[in-house]
């Protein structure tokens, strides 16, 4: 019970890896609140584990600051926050133009993939500094340290949320606040068949696809033992060992990567 009495959200928490980590929450102790824009969903999951649900889109500061309260609310002050909520969007396998995707495309990827992460923050932040401390999971993916060959909007938002959490984790760390973030490659879940229909076979599926309730085991141990990068792949580490030791030739392996698999 690594996790008993805790007060934990969990955001995209009605699907895949969400729901995964709320049950995997709960099953330790934790109370859990279950947010989501799909509110039956979320509201299913937090029956089945005994915590609350809300309706709530993470791209608004306002509906995030309701949730903290509701959450706090039923809970107490928030021990863990999962900012897991997430959209792969911007795809294209014709690889026309990497740039291509719709304005609107690109920011949906920002205001959900990034910018949740950093209004959660915002509203925390002073509460658990005030607290001597408080955790965040943040759920990026491996396509934000390597790349997502066909999506420049999930490959640049997933890149920049690591950035955000490295510097949350630097900035805070004398506050005793521990950032996690879980970079999987691919899980088997609901969002694997809205990437154009390749989700199952593209390379995030290369080293195979994990379950999502194996996701959320690995990202558990991972904020027990307060670590930064969890890699459920952990094929991922040996990735990017390569990238930093030779960018140009890892560059060429990923085109070449993306011409075996789209013959482009
Ligand atoms: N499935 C994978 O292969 C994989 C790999 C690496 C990382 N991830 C990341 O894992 C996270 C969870 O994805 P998943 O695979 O479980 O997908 P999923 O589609 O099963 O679940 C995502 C959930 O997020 C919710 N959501 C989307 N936009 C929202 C918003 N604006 N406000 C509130 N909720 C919103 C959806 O309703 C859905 O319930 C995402 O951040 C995703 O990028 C997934």
């Amino acid at each position: 019970m690594r996790f008993a009495d805790q007060s934990v959200i969990v955001t995209g928490g009605a699907s895949g890896i969400g729901a995964a980590l709320a049950r995997a929450f709960a099953a330790e102790g934790a109370r859990v609140a279950v947010a989501d824009l799909n509110e039956p969903g979320a509201a299913a999951v937090a029956q089945e584990i005994g915590g609350i649900a809300r309706r709530c889109d993470v791209r608004d500061r306002e509906q995030i600051a309701a949730l903290i309260a509701a959450s706090e609310a039923a809970h107490g002050p928030v021990d863990v926050m999962c900012s897991n909520a997430g959209i792969a969007n911007g795809v294209d396998t014709s690889f026309a133009n990497a740039a291509g995707a719709d304005p609107a495309a690109w920011q949906a990827a920002w205001e959900v993939n990034v910018m949740a992460h950093v209004h959660a923050a915002a509203l925390l932040i002073p509460g658990m500094l005030a607290r001597g401390g408080g955790r965040f999971l943040h759920t990026v993916s491996a396509a934000g340290l390597l790349s997502q060959i066909g999506s420049a909007p999930y490959s640049t938002t997933k890149h920049a949320a690591i950035g955000f959490a490295e510097n949350l984790a630097i900035s805070h760390h004398s506050g005793g606040i521990r950032v996690s973030v879980l970079c999987p490659q691919g899980v088997d879940t609901p969002m694997l068949d809205g990437m154009g229909g390749r989700g199952r076979e593209g390379p995030q599926a290369g080293d195979g696809l994990l379950s999502p309730a194996d996701a959320a085991a690995a990202a558990l141990d991972g904020v027990a033992a307060q670590r930064f990068l969890i890699l459920p792949h952990p094929q991922v580490a040996e990735y990017m060992t390569r990238k930093v030791a030779d960018y140009d030739r890892w560059i060429g392996g990923m085109a070449k990567l993306q011409n075996r698999l789209y013959g482009v």
